[in-house]
């Protein structure tokens, strides 16, 4: 299992594009890790690498899913911090997950169910202003 260091919000948005090779074309990331840790500028950087400027890219805040589509890239943007999670269930996210193009989930820990081949990676503050971001099953 990979583990890395970001010491800035740019290092972190360079690791989502560099992951993005290994995402590319129909590939799930899960992102775990507690509010401001990173998991929104870390999907920015993978938005990126696919030509999404990441001034689209916010938080949803309503929307759970959000959807973009742009000369032939699929990216898919799910955050599930404020769904309850009886309601996950009816968001067709497992068939979301499972279909075409790039997904990101925020707070992965959530899903009530598996996602084959997922990458998935925890980020956590480190206490001196950087990230860890690890790897995990
Ligand atoms: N190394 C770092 N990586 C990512 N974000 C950082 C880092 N250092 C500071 N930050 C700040 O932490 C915040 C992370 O916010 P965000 O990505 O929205 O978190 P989350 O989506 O996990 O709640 C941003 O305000 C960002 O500027
Ligand atoms: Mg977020």
């Amino acid at each position: 299992m990979r583990s890395w260091r970001s010491a800035s919000e740019e290092d972190t948005r360079e690791l989502g594009k560099a992951l993005a090779a290994e995402l590319a074309p129909d590939g799930a990331l899960l992102l775990i890790g507690a509010l401001g840790s990173g998991k929104t500028v870390l999907t920015q950087g993978v938005a990126s690498a696919f030509g999404f400027d990441r001034s689209e890219i916010q938080s949803p805040t309503y929307t759970i899913i959000h959807e973009y589509a742009r000369a032939g890239s699929r990216f898919v943007h799910a955050d599930l911090y404020r769904i309850e999670p009886e309601q996950i269930q009816g968001l067709g996210l497992e068939e979301t997950l499972a279909g075409p193009g790039v997904k990101v989930v925020e707070w992965a820990d959530r899903l009530p169910f598996v996602v084959p081949r997922a990458l998935c990676l925890r980020l956590t503050e480190d206490g001196v202003g950087g990230r860890q971001i690890v790897e995990t099953e």
